[in-house]
């Protein structure tokens, strides 16, 4: 049963500048809505009831906006406005499924799960980044069920240009399980076109044991000083823990650099 999710939102931004100098990536509207807001419908309509968000305090933003109850409960009042009654109640709804950490020092991705590690209850949980966006169809619901038939660890994946592997997390097939599901034997964060194993990236979504928490607190930094949740993911697997790469069926927009985050307004303004 996946009932928790994680959600790093510590980061520093530095590919949407200047903007985020002042402002959290992850509140800017596309097509009028956070886009925040998409991953935790992703989430929630997938089932997931608790939502654990790693902010730091250079984002006490984002936990601004899920907590001003005060200046709503007096807009409402002076103003029966039915648009603002609406939201305010979707942001109580999700306010009352989200827990906050944090992590004010940008270790990497991995160190921002380490910081949730008392919090998870069950043996699985679904994390998300949430620069990355796909539409059309939940790609953690889908995740779900691979993991609920295998029994194991997933993580959302996609074919990219050999040119470009270097931005990514690559992954080695093991054996193809069936159309859109393989076993794989490694993963390599941020590889040279040489060093690629194959042209197959993981994508930010996953679904990771408990016991990653033991392998990310022994690991050392790797790619660029940080330390990788790819990389206690590889160390899982030199332990022959099972991780499945799903090709996922929807469509991928990447809102972490600025042509992408125009793009993903452009498409979402379409469906
Ligand atoms: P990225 O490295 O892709 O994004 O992290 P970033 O650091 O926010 O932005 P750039 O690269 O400087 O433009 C992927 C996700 O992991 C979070 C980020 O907030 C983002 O959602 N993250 C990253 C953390 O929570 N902590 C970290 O130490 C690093």
């Amino acid at each position: 049963m996946i009932k928790q999710a994680i959600i790093p939102l510590a980061g520093l931004g530095t590919r949407l500048l200047p903007l985020t100098s002042v402002f959290a990536k992850e509140l800017l509207p596309i097509n009028g809505k956070p886009g925040i807001q998409y991953i935790l419908d992703e989430c929630i309509d997938a089932g997931v009831k608790e939502i654990i968000f790693i902010i730091s305090e250079k984002k006490e933003m984002i936990k601004k906006y899920f907590n001003n109850d005060k200046f709503y409960k007096s807009i409402i009042k002076k103003k029966k406005d039915p648009r603002i009654i609406n939201e305010y109640r979707k942001i109580l709804k999700y306010k009352k499924m989200i827990k906050f950490v944090y992590q004010n020092k940008p270790l990497g991705t991995g160190d921002a799960v380490l910081k949730t590690k008392k919090y998870i209850k069950n043996n699985f949980f679904l994390m998300l980044l949430p620069d990355d966006l796909i539409i059309k169809k939940n790609c953690s619901k889908s995740m779900i069920q691979v993991h609920k038939r295998y029994n194991s660890s997933v993580m959302a994946s996609m074919k990219v240009n050999k040119k470009n592997v270097s931005r990514w997390g690559i992954y080695k097939i093991n054996k193809r399980l069936n159309k859109n599901n393989f076993l794989i034997n490694g993963v390599i964060e941020k590889p040279s076109i040489k060093e690629a194993p194959s042209n197959k990236a993981v994508i930010g979504r996953y679904i990771l044991p408990k016991s990653i928490f033991s392998r990310l607190i022994k690991l050392k930094p790797g790619k660029g000083g940080e330390i990788h949740i790819t990389d206690a993911i590889q160390s899982l697997i030199n332990e022959k823990h099972k991780f499945i790469a799903h090709n996922f069926s929807g469509n991928y927009l990447d809102c972490g650099s600025m042509q992408g985050y125009i793009k993903s307004n452009l498409e979402i303004a379409k469906l």
